[in-house]
């Protein structure tokens, strides 16, 4: 079985002054060794990554965008693209995130085409996927789920994943303070694995799948112990550095 290295990745959404966020990535950095087992990130917003650039660099922690642009470059006002997320150093960069897909109109298709953008220049797409509370209680999250993640196996397929990861953010967790328990979770990542698994073994095993929704220092290691949650997608806990660091230590 391929070992997954686990990936702890902050999702800082629209938050942060450049005073704030430069204490921020200091104390991440201090934090996170080379030898640390488990790999952390942060994604800040646009304004902020060359500040991570900036004082990311040589360190153990890597950085990305939390949404990209479809197009290169052109007339596109107020957008972003993967060649200047790739330009400024990033390595991830997050697509179909819930917010995204639910304030900003993303479906499926957009999402899958932005997931191609990023790979397209190298990039890691952090692929999110996940159901609302309504779907979950109509039992629909496999369905939902597998609707999410077959959009981009069909368009790019399953060795696409051998360069993404997918965050499972089941979304009446977001931002909610209530966690899936471990056990919801796991059967969630368990179920996208195997999907996975239908199309090839060995990548489905070598995938990491993060856990997102309301993961903190003192719910991480008990999420983080089920076999098939690789890391976590940090929202409100990514933006405080001790808070943070106590889930990618509990993820080591
Ligand atoms: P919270 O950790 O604030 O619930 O947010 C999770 C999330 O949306 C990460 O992308």
């Amino acid at each position: 079985m391929t070992k997954r290295r686990p990936l702890v990745a902050g999702n800082w959404k629209m938050n942060g002054s450049r005073t704030e966020s430069a204490a921020l990535l200091d104390g991440i950095k201090k934090g996170i060794s080379s030898t640390s087992k488990a790999e952390a990130a942060v994604c800040p917003p646009y304004v902020l990554i060359p500040l991570a650039a900036e004082k990311l660099a040589g360190s153990a922690v890597a950085w990305g965008g939390q949404n990209l642009s479809v197009h290169k470059s052109g007339a596109f006002t107020g957008e972003i693209s993967g060649p200047m997320l790739k330009d400024y150093g990033c390595t991830y960069v997050i697509v179909g995130h819930s917010e995204r897909r639910t304030l900003y109109g993303e479906n499926d298709a957009m999402v899958t085409e932005k997931y191609g953008a990023a790979q397209a220049v190298g990039l890691i797409p952090i692929l999110c996927v996940g159901e609302t509370l309504q779907e979950r209680e109509a039992n629909q999250t496999e369905a939902v789920v597998a609707r999410q993640l077959d959009a981009v196996l069909s368009k790019h397929g399953i060795a696409s994943f051998k360069n993404a990861v997918i965050a499972y953010e089941p979304v009446w967790a977001i931002g909610t303070g209530k966690t899936a328990t471990p056990q919801q979770a796991q059967d969630v990542h368990r179920f996208i694995r195997s999907r996975l698994a239908t199309k090839d073994k060995t990548i489905a095993e070598s995938t990491r799948i993060l856990y997102g929704g309301s993961m903190k220092g003192s719910n991480a290691k008990e999420l983080l112990a089920q076999a098939d949650i690789d890391g976590g997608l940090i929202g409100g806990a990514s933006l405080q550095a001790d808070e943070f660091l106590t889930i990618c230590h509990a993820a080591d």
